[in-house]
């Protein structure tokens, strides 16, 4: 009897959690942006623009593990995406303070004023020179082929040349410091500084670590390295001797570009990626207060140049503004052609995000993102459409797929309604001391606040406020990482911080184009690859206990929704108990010995069913128990590698380590 009991409650078990598994899936959705619409709407015919300012926050924590030429790749496929360039910003925060982050940023700066006139002329795809100059066929459809070859010749030869650079950096900042602190004489045991170009000490982390000059330690930096543009078109000069490249019909103006390192100081706990995101969010408010916000890995970078175009067209569509987030799938290239480890995840990506679409919107999985940036300061959606029990209208629920018509509904009424925080929805001391900063939520949230290019004035105040904002002291008694912007104290602060704009009532939108949009590159090893599925358990886990659990609380949230958070849980608690790292050894030991029983265990009324009354064990049934043994045996040996990579304070260690970055690329894997 107890027998048939077990196997009946694991049957339901497993029905029921098929069902919690295909409930949220039952409305998947395909948007496809019209940019064609989009253009007719925003662009005027001499080139300007009424698109929204686009701030692109690109994070980096190591120009070592974080190959510097990536993150250089990734900030010039930005620069050169197809996005008004007087609208559209480009942020790196640069989480080491290193000089050499630095200087990679001032010379891609320059060799951005070749190749992104190069890429308008010829419509070049993909942007970033490395992906494009790999291609093994250039092929160009455009009038001028001859033209063409030599421009790309031309341009090749500037990006070696960069690259060679580049590749110099170290030495060179190496060399320059040795000569100036030569030059000064040092003696034993004075700290031997780290010198710029332009002969002035570093303010950041210097090559050999000092008082008030090491990681963790440090001033914080914020330095423009191209100036907001003009607003008018600016064409490039016409061919000459020494310069064969003929810009004289393209705009050669770039995005504005700024390098952000803020402050590092001991005893300040200081977020990791999180809090680089939340300073960012603070830094560029004062600066270009953009009223969107793109959130992109600096291993990733535009593959699509109207990827920006698509993302805004999302925004901006009808019925859009209680849209909080757009999110792009992950793509990934240097994948394994049989891909062992699943990293491409399609199943994720284009089976659940896009069915979520079709409820309140896929979730945020930390990279590739772009956010209205109102949602991050704590602000309710300006109406509730998303079909939660206390507004039966499940708006869309069923709808077919629909196009994207740009231009019908571009106010955030949220902002105008003034709650008893005048225009702010939480206490003005929640957002910090800077006024700067306060009062530039009002402006991000303006019913219209593109209508006309905000003028951008880097003058040293302005500077100085962007340094103030980003002190290490500055979320002291805050809400930053509560109510407001990244979340804190989790170890998936992306699907935390996307949970709380949904619990609110705000939608998200899923946009899948091609050619992809965003391009990273993939966990190659099984190691890295556990890491990540744990890293993403545990999150789920964490929502779970928190006070908002999707099961009671959080009253706007899509029924269906709620039915693909809590499944997420289901599925990972069995995983993210057993592969918990905080465990101690002996924990890990018996709960082992405990899984693998608990296993064969429930193998046990299946083998004894299939053995029926011939008392003899079908080979099946033995070969079956026998590889599910080896499997557990063989999970419980791994445990103490999925740490990440290089042990539990390894290079690219999440939970534990010093190093923010690698656990936020989140590659899912535990849906089940
Ligand atoms: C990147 O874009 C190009 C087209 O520009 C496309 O051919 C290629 O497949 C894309 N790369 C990936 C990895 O999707
Ligand atoms: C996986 O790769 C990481 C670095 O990419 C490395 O540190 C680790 O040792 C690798 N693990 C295995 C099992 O190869």
């Amino acid at each position: 009897m107890w027998l048939w009991v077990t196997s009946i409650a694991g049957e339901f078990w497993f029905g029921f959690s098929w069902l919690l598994d295909q409930l949220p899936k039952l409305n998947p959705i395909n948007r496809v942006p019209d940019l064609a619409v989009l253009r007719q709407r925003f662009d005027r015919a001499d080139g300007t623009s009424r698109l929204p300012g686009l701030d692109i926050f690109v994070t980096t924590a190591d120009p070592f593990k974080e190959p510097i030429l990536s993150t250089a790749n990734s900030v010039l496929s930005i620069l050169a995406a197809d996005y008004p360039v007087e609208r559209n910003t480009c942020y790196l925060s640069d989480d080491s303070g290193m000089l050499l982050t630095y200087e990679a940023m001032a010379e891609a700066a320059k060799f951005a004023t070749v190749w992104v006139p190069f890429c308008r002329k010829h419509g070049i795809e993909p942007r970033g020179p490395e992906s494009y100059f790999e291609l093994k066929s250039h092929p160009y459809m455009g009038r001028s082929q001859e033209d063409f070859v030599n421009d790309r010749r031309r341009v090749r030869k500037e990006y070696d040349e960069f690259k060679a650079r580049i590749n110099g950096l170290e030495h060179d900042i190496k060399q320059r410091s040795d000569a100036h602190n030569a030059a000064r004489g040092l003696k034993d045991g004075e700290p031997r500084a780290t010198w710029m170009a332009d002969g002035t000490q570093w303010e950041g982390t210097w090559v050999e670590p000092s008082e008030n000059h090491r990681k963790g330690d440090h001033a914080g930096i914020v330095q423009v390295l191209v100036n907001h543009p003009s607003h008018s078109r600016q064409f490039g000069p016409p061919a000459s001797a020494d310069n064969p490249l003929d810009f004289s019909m393209v705009d050669v103006r770039l995005p504005m570009l700024v390098y952000v390192s803020r402050e590092k100081r001991p005893g300040f706990n200081h977020e990791k990626k999180a809090g680089a995101m939340n300073a960012l969010t603070r830094c560029s408010a004062v600066l270009t207060n953009s009223p969107f916000i793109l959130n992109l890995d600096c291993d990733h970078y535009i593959n699509n140049s109207q990827a920006l175009r698509a993302g805004i067209c999302f925004m901006l569509g009808r019925d859009s503004d209680t849209v909080a987030f757009v999110q792009f799938p992950q793509r990934f290239e240097g994948v394994d052609p049989t891909d062992l480890y699943a990293n491409h995840n399609r199943i994720f990506f284009d089976g659940t995000l896009r069915a979520l679409d079709g409820m309140q919107g896929p979730i945020y999985v930390g990279t590739g993102c772009l956010f209205r940036r109102v949602t991050l300061y704590g602000f309710d959606p300006p109406r509730i459409n998303v079909g939660g029990p206390c507004f039966p209208s499940l708006g869309g629920m069923f709808a077919k797929a629909r196009y994207e018509k740009p231009g019908l509904e571009m106010t955030t009424k949220a902002a105008v309604a003034k709650g008893k925080h005048g225009f702010l929805p939480l206490p003005r001391k929640a957002y910090g001391k800077s006024e700067a900063f306060v009062d530039s939520i009002p402006r991000a949230s303006h019913p219209s606040p593109f209508a006309a290019a905000a003028a951008v004035v880097a003058d040293e105040a302005t500077i100085s406020e962007a340094v103030a904002v980003t002190t290490a002291a500055y979320e002291k008694k805050t809400g930053w990482g509560s109510n407001i912007g990244w979340v804190y104290g989790t170890v998936t602060e992306d699907v935390v911080t996307g949970y709380r704009m949904h619990i609110k009532g705000w939608r998200s939108r899923y946009c899948s184009i091609y050619p992809h949009a965003f391009i990273g590159t993939a966990p190659i090893n099984l190691t890295e690859r556990l890491y990540q599925v744990l890293r993403w358990s545990t999150g789920s886990l964490e929502i779970f206990f928190s006070r908002n659990n999707p099961l009671l609380g959080s009253t706007f949230l899509h029924p269906l929704q709620r039915v693909a958070y809590i499944n997420i849980i289901g599925s990972a608690v069995a995983f993210a108990k057993v592969l918990d790292g905080e465990w101690t050894h002996w924990l890990k030991v018996a709960g082992g010995v405990f899984f693998n029983f608990w296993v064969l265990f429930h193998l046990y009324p299946f083998a004894k069913g299939l053995l029926g009354r011939h008392g003899k064990t079908p080979v099946v049934v033995l070969v079956w128990w026998a590889f599910t043994f080896v499997i557990t045996a063989v999970l419980y040996i791994n445990i103490p590698h999925i740490h990440g990579p290089g042990g539990k304070h390894g290079a690219h260690g999440g939970r534990h380590s010093s190093h923010h970055h690698a656990g936020n690329s989140l590659h899912f894997t535990v849906w089940p």
